[in-house]
């Protein structure tokens, strides 16, 4: 068991790790309620016995204001007051919507995250953007409030579907493009399932990945700068993933081939970079192309959040570990997107 501590702009966040979900109420003074999905609750259902507990349905398709609403009465039906700590226990699903939730609720109560994925411990859990979905638009609404604490008991991993544990090393392999060459490197000499093999490895890997993000978080929370180089895949990736339905590691995927070709057609990034990308997100089993309609593509594009006037902030690479923020006008997109796909 470590912890480490995170200053964020209001909060302090506790980093847990190697602890177990058996310690929940050793860390929480008052009440807590915890929210999770069926699929985490039909695996883990003793972990939940002696908790207040509310199941949402599982997937991406329920991350919308009709499942917010669902919660909040039954948060008003279990009497959760501004005492209550509310925890997400599961995937970036429900620790996106337990986190908006939490923060609105009451105008806001306190929260917490057992990440059970690969994705959510690396990724989703971390960094306190909390929203959901309103039809295709991914995450068009949401909070910036960071958790208490977050868990990682890693024993969640062990019923983790092999389609989940791929989904996550889209974000693993996207942190090492934008800031780790050294990562990069380890990540090619390895695979998932050597790290499904090797608990001490797996660890060592979602702690450097942990790190990695929050202290980017940390740096610039409210995403003026460094922060937007984690967007690096999600302008091609978001406007795809709900469209076709592609599970969000997958759509980050075909977004950093997207992201790595216009880096080398406009940025000067090396070719054989590019292909040791798209090689790296194959040996990890992560789709690197789709057939998609350009034009609804498009259009799904141009509202992204990242755009600014006719811009849209692309994250590019100059080489592997070091990315940039580029603003490339709608229109050029639109040029480079035919020219690409
Ligand atoms: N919740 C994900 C993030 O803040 O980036």
């Amino acid at each position: 068991m470590h912890k480490e501590e995170y200053l964020f702009s209001k909060k302090k966040v506790s980093y847990l790790f190697d602890y177990s979900i058996n310690q929940l109420q050793q860390l929480v003074d008052g009440d807590i309620i915890l929210l999770t999905d069926q699929t985490v609750f039909n695996f883990h259902q003793q972990k939940f016995a002696g908790y207040k507990t509310i199941v949402i349905e599982a997937g991406e398709a329920f991350k919308h204001q009709q499942t917010v609403d669902k919660i909040i009465n039954q948060l008003i039906e279990f009497d959760a007051d501004r005492k209550t700590m509310l925890v997400g226990v599961g995937g970036g699903v429900v620790t996106d919507i337990m986190g908006y939730v939490a923060s609105v609720y009451l105008r806001g109560v306190e929260f917490a995250f057992v990440p059970t994925t690969i994705l959510a411990m690396v990724d989703a859990a971390i960094g306190g953007k909390n929203g959901i979905d309103v039809g295709v638009y991914k995450n068009m609404v949401g909070t910036i409030n960071q958790p208490k604490f977050l868990l990682y008991d890693n024993s969640f991993l062990q019923t983790l579907p092999t389609e989940q544990w791929i989904n996550g090393f889209a974000e693993i392999i996207k942190h090492a493009c934008i800031k780790d060459a050294k990562l990069f490197a380890e990540l090619q000499h390895n695979s998932i399932e050597k790290y499904k093999n090797d608990a001490v490895l797996l660890a060592a890997l979602i702690q450097k990945n942990v790190s990695l993000k929050t202290n980017i978080v940390v740096n610039d929370e409210f995403e003026q700068g460094e922060r937007k180089l984690l967007n690096f895949g999600h302008t091609f990736g978001h406007a795809i993933e709900n469209l076709y339905q592609v599970p969000h590691g997958n759509a980050v995927s075909i977004g950093i081939v997207l992201a790595a070709k216009i880096s080398e057609e406009i940025n000067n990034f090396y070719s054989v970079e590019k292909d040791s990308i798209v090689a790296l997100l194959k040996q990890y089993q992560l789709p690197t192309t789709l057939n998609v309609d350009k034009g609804n593509v498009f259009s799904i594009l141009t509202k992204d959040k990242k755009r600014v006037g006719d811009n849209i902030n692309f994250i590019l690479l100059n080489k592997i570990g070091e990315a940039v923020i580029q603003p490339i006008s709608i229109t050029q997109l639109e040029d480079l997107m035919h020219q690409i796909l």
